[in-house]
């Protein structure tokens, strides 16, 4: 087979690469480890910034989105006895939507089938092959035969644990692994709230969020090597009716379908280039979910990626050469923002470090200035 673009990985991040490569005529060969039912069950958040909205809205992904997303004026801050919204519409004249990755994942998959390019889903064995030449990428298909892929151009979308960076030679990497995770849970009952809280506990950090009218998410913080065997449905409630409640306000119940641990880490790998080989999405930099920030770091990347690569097959390699570094800008403030609302939220340290998170909370919460600065991160920059 021979290909313009091959990409490794249809996540959120390769599928969107494929469509936005798809508009303007660029060919893409999409290449999947998992099922397309495995990459749709991944829960994860659904947070879409202002710019990633419009950007599905300009690229024909809009309508499931404008009839299911809920759209949000902003989130509530909160710590005991005190709940305060903070208003981002009010702020920075933009909202967020409430549309589960795997809605936008799924909306992805759609189009490339109406392009008539799915992904080849359950592939193996990966490989890369001269990305500082004539690239090419071998793989077996989901029927076991060998295969080659001959491209002009490979992207890296196969996420944290993918193979495309162990064939960039000259990586930096900076991580940093927090000392707490989330226990994640998803439970058949209507939110208790409008919008999402983010609630500061001496227990640890707790946050309701939702996915529809009538599926709540939660978070729960609980030590990096928590064992979930040890927290049944009742401590759970119990636990998360301690660290979101204020007066006057009752968290409602219902049956718990999911309940996962999830590892908390900021990853950034650089450059996000070499040769012929690019890096989007999770593949390149992973940040801890406080910020919500993953899905709409990858539509950034890709976003960028595929205007760069179009005018770089029509001659000029100038968005290309400097696709790394332009990427990089935005990795580094979404990194740094999330890392903010990570060491802001998440009791850890001593009496000390709890004054000083409650003392900024109240300043957040209080300064314009500091409201307006944690809205425009949330809300997203513009693309
Ligand atoms: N061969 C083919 N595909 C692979 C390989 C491989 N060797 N290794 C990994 N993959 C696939 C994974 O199965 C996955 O479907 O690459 C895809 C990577 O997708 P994601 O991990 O979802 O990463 P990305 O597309 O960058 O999306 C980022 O997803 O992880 C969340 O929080 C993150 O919301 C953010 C978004
Ligand atoms: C979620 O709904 O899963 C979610 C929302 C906001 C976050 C993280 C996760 O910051």
């Amino acid at each position: 087979m021979r290909t313009q673009v091959a990409i490794v990985g249809a996540g959120p991040a390769g599928l969107l690469l494929s469509h936005l490569l798809g508009l303007e005529g660029v060919d893409s060969v999409l290449l999947e480890r998992q099922t397309a039912e495995y990459v749709q069950a991944r829960i994860r958040a659904g947070i879409l910034e202002a710019g990633t909205v419009e950007l599905l809205r300009n690229v024909g992904l809009g309508d499931r989105l404008d009839a299911e997303g809920m759209e949000h004026r902003g989130i509530h801050l909160q710590w005991p006895g005190n709940r305060h919204h903070l208003d981002f519409v009010d702020l920075t004249g933009r909202s967020v939507t409430v549309y589960g990755q795997t809605e936008v994942t799924k909306d992805l998959m759609a189009a490339r089938e109406k392009a008539g390019r799915p992904a080849f889903y359950s592939v193996s064995d990966v490989e890369l092959h001269d990305v500082t030449g004539s690239p090419s990428v071998s793989f077996v298909d989901a029927d076991g035969r060998a295969q080659r892929i001959d491209a002009d151009v490979v992207v890296g979308c196969d996420g944290f644990h993918g193979p495309s960076r162990s064939f960039m030679p000259r990586q930096k990497v900076w991580e940093r692994t927090y000392p707490f995770a989330w226990l994640g849970v998803l439970a058949d009952v209507a939110p208790s709230t409008d919008e999402l809280i983010y609630a500061w506990h001496p227990d640890g950090f707790a946050m309701h969020s939702m996915r529809s009218p009538h599926v709540s998410r939660f978070y729960l913080q609980v030590a990096p090597d928590e064992d979930i065997a040890r927290w049944s449905d009742d401590r759970i409630w119990t636990a998360l009716s301690e660290r979101l409640g204020v007066p006057g306000w009752t968290l409602h119940t219902g049956p718990i379908t999911e309940k996962s641990v999830l590892p908390m880490r900021s990853f950034v790998t650089t450059p996000m280039r070499h040769g012929n080989l690019y890096l989007a999405g999770d593949a390149a930099h992973i940040v801890p979910p406080t910020g919500a920030k993953g899905l709409n770091l990858a539509v950034a990347d890709v976003a960028l990626l595929s205007t760069a690569l179009t005018t770089s097959f029509q001659g000029d390699d100038g968005l290309v050469d400097a696709y790394s570094d332009a990427a990089l800008q935005r990795v580094w403030r979404c990194t740094h923002f999330s890392w903010w609302m990570t060491s802001m939220l998440h009791r850890h340290g001593d009496d000390f470090d709890a004054q000083l998170q409650l003392s900024q909370l109240q300043r957040t919460v209080t300064s314009e200035a500091a409201s307006t600065e944690l809205a425009n991160n949330y809300a997203g920059l513009p693309l």
